[in-house]
């Protein structure tokens, strides 16, 4: 891969700035999921166990360059000691005299977690001058938060300017397994997409249909694609200003040698509510005073035989209302069917977005996929071709460009 990672990194009794992702999902004052603080304790530990001071800065929420106490990290660091088993310090402030002393206090081996990098203005601005302050605290950057990488900010991109810099395990791991399954995958490679909105996944559309060899359009967007054909879909969620669009991105994936598929049936409903009354029909046959809320088991069939025929499938978005029931039946069978030929060696599987990992885990099969991703814009600006700015600046120092 294309940049420095902690192979290579000199750590023993260094000034270690990492950049780590704790925006964490919060509710009522609880975390309600801890994944990206487990996926972070891989580079803590190891850059404790090779004898770095560790310095943890991290965005939280969006507090617009102005301190909300509801919004500081302190009760996350105190979240992080748990997971990692190790003794946690926090610092009221990520630069100036504040953070410089808790730094100064660090011992060899110790970790500190620094204040919401955004109760500084110049944070989400990347000011010049913010970035030298986060740099002036420590010896080497490493940036572990892919997650935040499509943001090019103080802590993100500016500061790489500043120190030697390099990828943490976790974005180590996310690049990997994005490059090896969009940049340079085994194929045929397949892609599902779905969710509500084509409006937001028009680029991301755009980009798959040049980069894979089957893109399986599900959720409302489905919808969307139907009607621009002329298909009736009675009151079911669809973006009319987006025909137009919808018949370009077919026109463009046929003439990429792109397979699209689209639902053939469909389980519809006249209200949309738990255990509402279902109809199941053929696309083509949905009433007019009815709507459609998943996709139906003739295209699940299809799609589970279908994915015998891939070596390689990027996931993002669901099939149907997953968070209402029945319409998630659609969405579990295909996650079912995903982690069996996952299991069996038969496919590398990526998923990303966070309505796809919570799609996931209600099917009970996040431990099965390939690689999920940490990450939600980050993964769908990746999907988009976009180059990162996080990343980019990982690489301007060692003077490559990324992704291959
Ligand atoms: C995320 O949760 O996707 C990242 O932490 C980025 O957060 P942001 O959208 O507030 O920049």
């Amino acid at each position: 891969m294309n940049f420095r990672t902690l192979d290579t990194a000199e750590v023993a009794g260094k000034r270690v700035l990492l950049r780590a992702d704790l925006n964490v999902p919060v509710r009522d004052g609880r975390i309600t999921d801890l994944t990206r603080l487990e996926r972070l304790t891989p580079t803590i530990r190891e850059l404790a166990d090779k004898g770095a001071r560790v310095i943890v800065v991290s965005h939280f929420d969006r507090p617009k360059g102005k301190v909300v106490p509801a919004m500081s990290l302190r009760p996350i660091s105190a979240a992080l000691r748990d997971v990692l088993g190790h003794d946690v310090f926090f610092a009221d402030d990520c630069v100036g005299p504040v953070a410089e002393e808790a730094v100064a206090r660090l011992e060899p081996g110790e970790v500190l977690v620094m204040e919401n990098t955004r109760f500084h203005a110049g944070e989400e601005e990347n000011d010049p001058e913010m970035a030298r302050r986060l740099a002036a605290l420590a010896d080497i950057y490493v940036n572990d938060a892919f997650s935040a990488a499509h943001r090019a900010h103080a802590s993100t991109e500016g500061v790489a300017r500043h120190l030697p810099s390099m990828a943490g395990r976790l974005m180590q791991r996310e690049l990997e397994a994005l490059t090896a399954a969009l940049e340079h995958p085994e194929r045929p490679v397949g892609a599902i997409v779905g969710g509500s909105k084509v409006s937001t996944k028009l680029e991301l559309l755009g980009n798959l249909v040049g980069k894979v060899d089957l893109l399986v359009i599900g959720g409302a967007m489905a919808n969307t694609f139907l009607a621009a054909q002329g298909v009736a879909v009675g009151k079911s969620l669809q973006e009319a200003d987006m025909h137009e669009t919808a018949r370009d991105i077919l026109a463009r994936a046929k003439q990429a040698g792109c397979e699209i598929m689209l639902p053939v049936d469909a389980v519809t409903a006249t209200e949309f509510r738990a255990h509402a009354p279902t109809r199941t029909v053929r696309i083509g046959e949905v009433p007019a005073d009815a709507m459609i809320l998943d996709v139906g088991p003739v295209t699940v069939a299809q799609l589970t035989a279908r994915l015998a025929s891939l070596r390689t499938l990027v996931w993002n978005g669901p099939l149907g209302a997953f968070e209402t029931p029945p319409f998630d039946a659609a969405t579990v069978a295909l996650a079912l069917a995903v982690a069996a030929a996952t299991d069996a060696g038969k496919l590398r599987s990526v998923a990303g977005g966070g309505d796809t990992v919570a799609a996931l885990k209600h099917a009970g099969v996040v431990d099965r996929i390939s690689y999920v991703s940490t990450a939600g814009g980050a993964f769908l600006e990746w999907l988009e071709g976009k180059l990162l700015p996080g990343i980019q600046a990982l690489q301007a120092l060692e003077g490559v460009i990324f992704p291959a």
